[in-house]
């Protein structure tokens, strides 16, 4: 029996590329989906037969009805946020009980993580990250500090173990002087879901994957975030608090490097951050709306716009260097129809010196940007790259070629079918 491969589908620049959609179109060719970091700060978005879902904490696979969807240990959960997406799903027709599976390693995020994460940002001040509030970075710290509650602990001894994590955060809160909160109601909605998620298959996800792979199974790791919120290849100290990368998906669902196969890295056709920190292509001008607004550009978890710039080859440069990326792939070339120059910012500048490396510190980097000419049809309509107009296909090219990597698949549209996939050797 041919061991099974674990591919991995990674956003590789600051989240929200796409990968809920991609996620969903290429579950049909694997026999698990698993998600192996991040929490309830992710929003992924699957569009299909005109219905609208975003996902949080649910791997994106969980609408092809005859496959598994695990949930890794490398990730953190909300017992509350959970029962709240998983009910919409079963509400929608969609049996989960069944097809998914939490790692009983996956960390607790309790209700004072997400106080301790808005007093964290309160004390930063100027500073702040601007998180998304979900309490993912302080859930993260008290797995590093050996002090948090996993999903397993739900079924041993937990009123106690909550008990002692909780008036821990209440001293830390006290110490910050950070007192003015009330948490009694949604400390209720959170014990509601933690007796919800006692229905679920709770397990150990990597001998169960691990055996599967021995099966000849294949699997896809769905990322979260993407590689330049990375907690250690990001833009320290402006990033999320997990491993986004190819090695998250070895720690984060326990799998070997050597069961990894594809690496597909998901970018946009231009660039968006959200949050604070640094994002040398960032755009203040008319562009900038443009996209925005063509593109939706609004985060989908916290409804905050996105700050929106031209495509980022310093960035996707390295993003592809740290993860092996092995195939590329684009998303969102419909918002950039109409312009008549687009541009792709090829290095970084600084007091007259250039690098085309990612440098450690990106503040205060102006971006050297090849200009290209746009195309006016309306790429959205198109099914296979024989339609392209030439300056798409030629903007196509470019990327490969600067990027050394083959772009496989272009997305056109939010919709599932709005998905081409190309064949750059043919
Ligand atoms: P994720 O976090 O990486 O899964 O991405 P998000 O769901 O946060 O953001 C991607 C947004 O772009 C969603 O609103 C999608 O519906 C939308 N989208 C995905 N692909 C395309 C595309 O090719 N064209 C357009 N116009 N929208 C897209
Ligand atoms: P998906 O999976 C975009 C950003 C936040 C903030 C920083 C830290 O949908 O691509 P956190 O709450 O994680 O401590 O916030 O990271 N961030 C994301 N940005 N997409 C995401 O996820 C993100 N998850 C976190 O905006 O700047
Ligand atoms: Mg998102």
């Amino acid at each position: 029996m041919t061991q099974g491969k674990v591919d991995a589908l990674l956003g590789i620049v600051f989240g929200d590329e796409g990968k809920g959609k991609v996620v969903d179109v290429f579950t049909p060719r694997y026999d698990v989906v698993a998600r192996f970091a991040g929490g309830p700060n992710a929003g992924h978005t699957i569009i299909f037969d005109g219905k609208k879902f975003v996902l949080r904490s649910i791997p994106s696979g969980i609408f092809d009805k005859g496959k598994l969807n695990i949930i890794g240990n490398g990730c953190v959960i909300a017992p509350d946020l959970f029962m709240a997406e998983a009910k919409e799903l079963e509400a929608a027709g969609y049996d989960l009980r069944s097809r998914l599976h939490i790692s009983s390693r996956a960390h607790l995020i309790l209700p004072t993580h997400r106080v301790l994460d808005r007093a964290y940002e309160a004390a930063k001040g100027k500073k702040a990250v601007g998180t998304t509030g979900k309490g993912i970075g302080p859930t993260y710290s008290d797995k590093a500090s050996r002090t948090g509650l996993r999903v397993g602990d739900i079924l041993r001894d937990f009123p106690k173990r909550y008990a002692a994590l909780k008036a821990r955060h209440e001293q830390i809160l006290r110490d910050l002087n950070y007192t003015d909160y009330d948490i009694s109601s949604e400390e209720q909605l959170w014990m509601q879901g933690v007796e919800y998620m006692r229905q679920f298959c709770i397990t150990d996800t990597v001998t169960e994957l691990n055996r599967l792979l021995a099966q000849g199974k294949n699997v896809l790791a769905e990322g979260a975030q993407g590689t330049m919120l990375d907690i250690d290849h990001g833009t320290y100290p402006f990033v999320s608090s997990s491993s986004t990368t190819t090695g998250g998906v070895c720690t984060g669902l326990g799998v070997s490097p050597r069961s990894i196969g594809e690496v597909y890295g998901i970018f946009k056709a231009y660039s968006t951050r959200v949050g604070a920190g640094p994002f040398p292509v960032e755009l203040f001008d008319e562009t900038s709306q443009r996209i925005r607004s063509i593109g939706h550009e609004y985060g989908a978890v916290t409804g905050r716009d996105r700050r929106c710039g031209w495509v980022d080859l310093v960035a996707l440069r390295y993003a592809i260097m740290i993860n092996g990326v092995t195939q590329l792939i684009m998303m969102k070339s419909d918002v950039l129809d109409g312009f008549d120059t687009i541009r792709a910012c090829v290095a970084y500048e600084r007091d007259g010196q250039q690098t085309p490396d990612m440098p450690f510190d990106t503040e205060g980097w102006q971006p050297v940007y090849r200009d290209l000419p746009g195309w006016q049809e309306d790429l959205s309509s198109m099914t296979s790259e024989e339609q392209f107009p030439k300056t798409f296909a030629d903007y196509i090219n470019f990327l490969e070629t600067e990027l050394q990597t083959p772009i496989t698949i272009l997305s056109v549209g939010p919709d599932r079918a709005q998905t081409i996939t190309r064949h750059p050797n043919s």
